[in-house]
């Protein structure tokens, strides 16, 4: 595995309890899962989780795919992963920009909150592409950088990354955590180069906000998010931006 491409370290880190549990993250956690229902195909033969981490979607998918993989490099994430699924799901290790897939392999695969940890999204797009069957469906979410909220920190003069233009933002230090943000037509460009077609877009996590949590609560929050996925995709300002993209047949 090659160090400078691998920017955060899960190993040793408990991100269920950590980053899930201990903290409000019910509503990202209900938004993430109402996307996935929406993209991912009913019915596939072999489907993996690429940075599954502990399989906290698994049960999204596990009723959809004859035989899943939970890809990931952390040891910590997989292992727990096995604890939780056993036989229902296989666990590989390693390295998104040299995956342990043959071409051609998947019928299905996902990414979920994956590449804000990416220095190189063209080279792991370019593999997930290369695992994928032609006619094979992949649903990708993406941290976008053009939000509203960065448009008001970067108007307002309180942040200097700027929003609209293409370049990839990068929050905080690659060697502590590497959080990658990426411009939707940055990111478009890559899949088309790449060769995929794009089916359907959803923006994810509209109401994502401490101040909207508490005044109007999760449970309705959740229901806004539901109709809101479909109808703000056209202007892509939610911070997640969910893509279903589709190999095309040879
Ligand atoms: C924020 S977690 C997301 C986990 C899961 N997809 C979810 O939504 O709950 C990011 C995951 O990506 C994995 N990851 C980051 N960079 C990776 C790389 N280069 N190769 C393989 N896995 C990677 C991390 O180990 C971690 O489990």
């Amino acid at each position: 595995m090659s160090k400078e491409k691998v920017v955060s370290d899960y190993n040793g880190y408990d991100y269920k309890t950590e980053f899930w549990e201990k903290t409000d993250r019910a509503y990202e956690d209900q938004a993430d899962r109402m996307a996935i229902r929406k993209l991912l195909p009913k019915r596939m033969e072999k489907f993996a989780d690429i940075g599954g981490g502990y399989g906290r979607l698994a049960n999204e998918y596990l009723k959809r795919a004859r035989k899943v993989y939970i890809f990931d490099y952390s040891k910590t994430e997989l292992d727990q992963a096995k604890e939780m699924y056993g036989d229902k799901i296989e666990t590989r290790a390693g390295d998104i920009y040299k995956l342990p897939f043959k071409d051609n392999e998947l019928d299905g695969l996902m990414m979920v909150r994956v590449t804000h940890h990416l220095e190189h999204l063209d080279k792991a797009i370019a593999e997930l592409y290369r695992v994928l069957k032609p006619g094979g469906s992949a649903v990708i979410e993406v941290a976008n950088k053009r939000t509203l909220p960065k448009m008001a920190r970067f108007v307002t003069g309180r942040s200097k990354i700027n929003p609209f233009d293409q370049s990839v933002a990068n929050y905080k230090e690659i060697s502590k955590d590497g959080f990658y943000n990426y411009h939707p037509k940055y990111v478009e460009n890559i899949f088309s180069k790449v060769g995929f077609k794009t089916e359907k877009i959803l923006s994810v996590s509209n109401f994502r906000s401490r101040g909207l949590k508490k005044f109007l609560g999760t449970n309705n929050l959740v229901k806004m998010e539901n109709g809101a996925q479909q109808l703000l995709a056209p202007i892509r300002f939610a911070p997640s931006i969910y893509y279903k993209l589709r190999k095309p047949e040879e």
